[in-house]
């Protein structure tokens, strides 16, 4: 079988789907500044699908500095990794607010989210270690759980009996083997809202002996009172052994961090092949993400906005009976009942007929039968904006129930 051959004839679970999906469903183009308003397809449409939590994307001093930060290094700046030519001061610096800010003693710069926490997990564990994860896991957790040569178990979604039991598992294991026990949820699952049961998981260690690393990448700036995220949400900063943010979200950004212990993390910066062996971040972000950790943390009412614009959401629509499954964050996913067929005509309608675009989730990363439309709220969006779409779903929801879906496909032109 030629490698090429096997491709053509199935191109995966997501893009078996690109001929009629490419450039509508999937990579869509929103045009004009990242603001809850954009351009998708020459209209004007109210957005819900970015991760710019705080609206720090467009805000004018981050413009600013991202400006500044390009001029006087330009994007090449600077050359190599960080440990061999790609250091720099202003990196250090912000390592230095970033692990104050989210309550460690150190931290430790990485060039992107994804790869970064695939090389965290890679650095930590070796043969003779355990590692015990949430069955919802992101990919980039499954990725790293992929490099590991251990034995791996996996424990019911936030279920914490399903983590003792595989604790007890784990701990016969490394017995014998001599390893430890690393433990992986995420502070915010972001497909449903959920926030990982970090607390409970650390009144675990009572019982177990085993490190915690938590991937907090939509709880960071967004979660606890100050912002530092969801371990501060649920005060067991202390209880997170390795804690992981990425600044993709709340930071609008691109890059992530992992804090832990001092020497944790100068194991990080000497063992981490992801960074080792790659380019350090540009200059212009790491100028660009210390003014946006400036203005996150000095700016409560960013957060404070964040929260009015996602609990007026929630609200509305669950007084208008539709499913919002497990969240409890701003993460607002609307669960409804329909075929692939039928959840594709309602998101075509609501993008075409009420300039509403939201992201859809549909079989195999939700059951069959459901549709799941995601809302993701932010700092900028309004509370008009929020009247508009819970009226608009309160009508696509009458749709779908009375199988107008079933009956009425758009093309794409
Ligand atoms: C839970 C989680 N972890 C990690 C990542 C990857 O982060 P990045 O986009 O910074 O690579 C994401 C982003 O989608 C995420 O949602």
């Amino acid at each position: 079988m030629d490698i090429f051959e096997k491709i053509a004839k199935h191109m995966g679970p997501i893009g078996q789907h690109h001929k009629w999906s490419h450039g509508y469903f999937s990579f869509p183009k929103l045009e004009g500044d990242i603001a809850p308003h954009m351009n998708f397809r020459g209209k004007e449409h109210l957005v819900w699908s970015l991760n710019n939590y705080l609206g720090l994307a467009n805000h004018p001093e981050v413009r600013a500095a991202d400006e500044k930060g390009a001029a006087d290094f330009g994007m090449a700046y600077p050359m190599g990794a960080r440990m061999m030519s790609g250091n720099s001061k202003y990196h250090e610096q912000l390592e230095q607010e970033l692990a104050a800010f989210v309550g460690k003693p150190d931290a430790f710069l990485l060039n992107y989210g994804y790869q970064g926490m695939v090389s965290i997990i890679d650095s930590l564990v070796d043969r003779n270690d355990v590692i015990v994860y949430d069955a919802e896991s992101h990919a980039c957790i499954i990725d790293g759980l992929r490099l590991h040569m251990g034995k791996r178990f996996v424990y019911k979604h936030n279920d914490i009996e399903s983590a003792r039991k595989q604790l007890e598992r784990a701990t016969k294991l490394v017995e014998q083997s001599g390893g430890g026990i690393l433990v992986i949820t995420e502070g915010v699952f972001g497909m449903s809202g959920a926030q990982g049961k970090l607390k409970e998981l650390v009144e675990l260690k009572k019982e177990f002996n085993f490190r915690l690393l938590i991937d907090d990448a939509h709880g960071f700036g967004t979660m606890g009172p100050t912002g530092a995220g969801t371990h501060e949400e649920q005060g067991c900063i202390d209880g997170v052994d390795v804690y992981f943010g990425t600044f993709a979200k709340s930071m609008a950004g691109i890059g992530a961090f992992v804090a832990s212990t001092e020497e944790m993390t100068n194991f990080f910066r000497y063992n981490m092949r992801s960074q080792t062996f790659a380019k350090a971040l540009p200059m212009p972000m790491v100028i660009g993400l210390l003014k946006r950790l400036e203005l996150l943390k000095n700016n409560p009412e960013l957060r404070e906005r964040l929260w009015t614009i996602a609990t007026t959401l929630q609200k509305g629509l669950k007084e208008r009976g539709f499913d919002l499954g497990v969240t409890n964050t701003m993460v607002t996913p609307v669960f409804l009942k329909g075929e692939l067929l039928e959840a594709t005509a309602l998101t075509m309608d609501l993008r075409e007929n009420y300039g509403i675009f939201c992201s859809i989730v549909v079989y195999p990363v939700i059951p069959k039968g459901l549709i799941e439309l995601r809302l993701i709220p932010t700092a900028v969006h309004t509370l008009e904006d929020v009247q508009r779409t819970l009226d608009a779903f309160s009508e696509v929801s009458d749709k779908l129930k009375n199988g107008y879906y079933k009956e009425n496909q758009f093309a794409i032109s």
